[in-house]
């Protein structure tokens, strides 16, 4: 990019714009950027509403624009008149197996893979430098071995929403041109976001401990991979500062070999804080996302010096904190899960 993104000190901003940047990752990455001094325009269609974007209002260098980025001039219609863009980062989508799977095949498609399609393909007529797209680790699937999978593991999904990740990731993997495409597949999320979501397994598992006493675990010892909110933040903003011809085409696992856990080790960790929790244990498998993997993430830190600096346990006690306080105070509520909204 022309000045450092993390350069505080930097002459010129970078202008960012970040689809679905009212969500739960979105949020929180504007508003570090507005934080690093750069401009940032996010287009959401608000599927779970924008309070998220409240706090940013105010700020000179913050545009948004209420879009659907599934209509093929969504992008060209939000910045006609406004200063070029230098990136893009690409995280509209319908997130989750459970909300891929109620909105169906064609639905999911449109929204996780033909929108990506669209968003590039305008990108490239506004001469935008570099597309930065969210992928997931889902995307690997069941492991073969107990091995750690790597960027150039087979994958394997088992979902519909992986489906589409990879259909996605291969369309930007086909690009030879400008923006120069940048994927980072990231590990399960956690952690407190303005916008918030309690259909990721750590912040359920806490929510579950904290408000029922009472904690249902299926396939206990299955391994799944977890990062922090903030060092998924990090990792972008990493991602977005390095050079250019240095990210083209790359594709990135983005979280911790800490993160690396069972079930039961996140158990293990919600018990340390609210030991009066009764656990479940079912065995049952059911139709959906069944992954088992352990992931490597030697190449973010070896290529990028990507770090994270937060830990399963530090999510744990953000969480219960935000839930004690009573900061979030109706954690029931829908606008914090992704699977029971409807899309036409
Ligand atoms: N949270 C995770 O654990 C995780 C893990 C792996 C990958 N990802 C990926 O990261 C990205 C962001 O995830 P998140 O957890 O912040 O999800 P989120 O559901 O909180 O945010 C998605 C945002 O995109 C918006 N959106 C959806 N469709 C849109 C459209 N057609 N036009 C405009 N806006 C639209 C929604 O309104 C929402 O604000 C997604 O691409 C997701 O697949 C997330």
């Amino acid at each position: 990019m022309t000045a450092k993104l993390l350069d505080q000190e930097m002459d010129a901003p970078n202008h960012i714009v970040i689809t679905g940047g009212a969500g739960y990752i979105g949020s929180l990455l504007t508003s570090e950027l507005l934080r690093l001094g750069h401009r940032v325009t996010v287009l959401d269609s608000l599927l779970f509403g924008g309070e998220s974007l409240i706090p940013c209002m105010a700020h000179p260098n913050f545009r948004f624009v209420k879009a659907d980025v599934t209509q093929p001039r969504a992008l060209l219609d939000s910045l006609r008149g406004h200063p070029q863009a230098d990136a893009i980062v690409h995280l509209a989508a319908v997130v989750g197996f459970p909300a891929c799977q109620a909105i169906g095949r064609d639905a999911a498609w449109r929204y996780n893979v033909e929108a990506v399609q669209h968003v590039y393909e305008q990108s490239a007529s506004l001469g935008v430098e570099r597309f930065v797209f969210s992928s997931s680790y889902s995307n690997y699937g069941l492991a073969e071995d107990n091995r750690p999978v790597d960027e150039t593991d087979s994958l394997n999904p088992q979902s519909l929403y992986a489906e589409t990740k990879i259909a996605a990731e291969e369309f930007l993997l086909a690009q030879d041109g400008d923006p120069a495409p940048l994927i980072f597949r990231l590990a399960t999320l956690y952690g407190i976001s303005p916008r918030t979501r309690f259909d990721l397994i750590v912040n359920q598992f806490v929510l579950e401990a904290f408000a029922k006493r009472e904690l249902i675990i299926y396939q206990r010892g299955y391994s799944r991979s977890f990062v922090h909110l903030r060092d998924v933040v990090r990792g972008i903003i990493l991602g977005l500062d390095a050079e250019v011809e240095k990210v083209r085409g790359q594709v990135y696992n983005l979280g911790t070999d800490a993160g690396n856990l069972t079930k039961d080790e996140i158990v293990g960790l919600v018990l340390k804080r609210l030991p009066e929790t009764h656990i479940h244990y079912k065995d049952l498998t059911f139709g959906g996302d069944m992954r088992d993997i352990t992931v490597s993430f030697e190449k973010i830190k070896r290529e990028l010096s990507f770090e994270a600096t937060l830990t399963v346990d530090d999510g744990v006690r953000e969480v219960l904190y935000a839930l004690q306080s009573e900061l979030i105070k109706d954690p029931q509520d829908g606008r914090y899960r992704n699977a029971r909204f409807i899309v036409q």
